[in-house]
């Protein structure tokens, strides 16, 4: 059963999610010595980045001991306006960079000669970083963040595509699909995402609400709504909605 929290608006939804990352990264550290975060691209989550970095909430995080991924990434350069490395780096990791160790920080890997190459090497450094062989059931990261497009895509994991079928990979490459920009991109698949101890989705605009609707309240396949995907068998999902995103919600 996932937990929904409903916020008034983005601004609110983006400062309880700052707060969410903070006391996650807290847990994790108490509790296992290091913090393994998903970040996700996106306008919401680029809000509650931008809140975190403030001095006030930054200095509430052992930023040395926490390790940065990426959910999904546009095979574009980091400098790219639509590199969710770039969105995170600027808006996060810039900022407290005197805390965070280079070695922390793990982009998908974009310098490869093609989005399928990038997403082999990604595979390859999740195994290396968590110290698994060939083959292994993949890695518990201690949160992973969400956002949802208004057709219910996940990561790079859109309707009605393959991608949405693999189980035996950790990391492909994924067309453009039908969103904008039209870039290949890389994407977490399902089994790694499940595997999660933590998701968090950052839903906002009310041009998500059929899609939240449907997922929450509906019985879609994951191939119409590759969100309804998302169930950790032993993890947590929480959903942090604005009132926008709620408002076809009837329960
Ligand atoms: C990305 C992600 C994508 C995103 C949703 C929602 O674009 O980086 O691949 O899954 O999270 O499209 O994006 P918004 O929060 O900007 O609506």
């Amino acid at each position: 059963m996932a937990d929904v929290r409903i916020w008034p608006n983005a601004d609110e939804l983006a400062a309880q999610a700052a707060d969410f990352i903070i006391t996650s990264a807290r847990e994790a550290i108490a509790a296992r010595g290091r913090f393994t975060l998903v970040f996700t691209g996106g306008s919401t989550p680029e809000r509650a980045y931008t809140l975190l970095s403030q001095p006030h909430m930054a200095a509430q995080v052992e930023w040395a001991k926490c390790f940065f991924f990426w959910g999904d990434e546009r095979f574009v350069p980091p400098d790219d306006e639509r590199s969710n490395y770039g969105m995170a780096w600027r808006t996060l990791l810039e900022p407290i960079r005197a805390s965070v160790p280079m070695l922390n920080i793990w982009p998908m890997p974009v310098e490869a000669h093609g989005p399928a190459q990038g997403a082999g090497l990604y595979a390859g450094a999740l195994a290396k970083f968590f110290g698994l062989p060939p083959g292994a059931d993949p890695p518990s990261f201690d949160l992973i963040l969400l956002g949802l497009g208004d057709d219910g895509h996940v990561a790079s994991l859109f309707p009605g595509h393959p991608t949405l079928d693999v189980t035996d990979q950790w990391v492909v490459s994924s067309p453009p699909g039908t969103l904008p920009p039209p870039v290949d991109r890389i994407t977490l698949t399902f089994p790694v995402l499940n595997a999660a101890r933590q998701v968090l989705f950052l839903v906002a605009g009310s041009n998500k609400a059929e899609a939240v609707q449907d997922i929450l309240e509906g019985t879609p396949t994951i191939q119409k709504r590759p969100g309804v995907g998302i169930q950790p068998p032993h993890g947590t999902v929480t959903w942090l909605l604005d009132k926008d995103a709620a408002s076809k919600l009837t329960k």
